[in-house]
């Protein structure tokens, strides 16, 4: 059984009081909410530790929005695995649109985060989308097949327990157009059908695959339904305590 995971990336917004503040009435909002599924929040780094601190106590998770590959060393700016499992944070985010399409990061360098990520304990969280061009040339297949192929030939089936994959239309993120259900289903059917040529069909069947793309309370029951969605990785609506918590309570809306 695939578990569900509702995953907020806060992008560059919220200084750290205004993380704490909103991961404390997360907090509060989902005490004594059963059946919940896997919350994570992800900050930017300089928020990151006032989050963690709200959460001690909680089931909430954390994560990141990026790390370089190196243990440590004359990186000016980045940070290291290690300095984010001390923090306790548990995910990272690896090859998420803005990365890949913004500040330009290639396959290549996606895959050496990646192994990473792995390499220091935690647990990447891989994006992968196509752009709207690429829709409309009927490529989205094989984009996304591209990304999962580059970036995750390193990886071993052991391995792969341990990574969470996320289906982003690019042309979906942050414009409030969301894949229908239908479209997101069936690239979250493909991706398996990927995973099942890479690995294997348990590989396919255990792997969490998550929507990501204008996801918000009035679209999330009909997304999470689908039973190939395992949840969702949010961007705006995880920035205001009520959209996100609708989000994550999406059974019972
Ligand atoms: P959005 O962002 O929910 O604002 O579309 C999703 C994401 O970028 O992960």
């Amino acid at each position: 059984m695939r578990r569900k995971i509702i995953a907020g990336n806060w992008k560059m917004n919220l200084d750290h009081r205004e993380g704490a503040a909103l991961a404390s009435t997360i907090v509060d909002g989902l005490k004594d909410k059963e059946d919940l599924p896997e919350v994570v929040l992800i900050p930017s780094f300089t928020t990151l530790p006032a989050v963690a601190g709200e959460l001690e106590g909680s089931e909430i998770l954390t994560g990141a929005q990026d790390m370089w590959y190196e243990k440590a060393g004359a990186f000016t700016g980045e940070v290291s695995a290690e300095m984010l499992s001390s923090l306790g944070c548990r995910y990272v985010l690896v090859g998420h649109s803005e990365r890949r399409h913004v500040i330009g990061e290639g396959a290549g360098l996606l895959a050496d985060k990646l192994r990473a990520v792995l390499d220091g304990g935690l647990s990447p969280i891989y994006c992968v989308g196509e752009l709207l061009d690429q829709r409309e040339a009927g490529k989205a297949e094989s984009v996304v097949e591209e990304q999962l192929r580059s970036v995750l030939s390193g990886v071993s089936r052991r391995e792969m327990s341990g990574v969470v994959l996320a289906y982003e239309p690019v042309w979906a993120i942050g414009t409030g157009k969301t894949a229908t259900p239908e479209d997101a289903s069936s690239m979250h059917g493909h991706i398996r059908d990927v995973l099942s040529r890479i690995f294997d069909a348990g590989t396919a069947d255990e792997t969490i695959i998550l929507y990501g793309g204008s996801v918000k309370p009035e679209n999330a029951t009909d997304l999470m339904s689908d039973p190939d969605i395992d949840g969702a990785l949010v961007g705006g609506a995880a920035l205001k305590a009520d959209s996100f918590l609708g989000i994550i309570l999406y059974r019972a809306t």
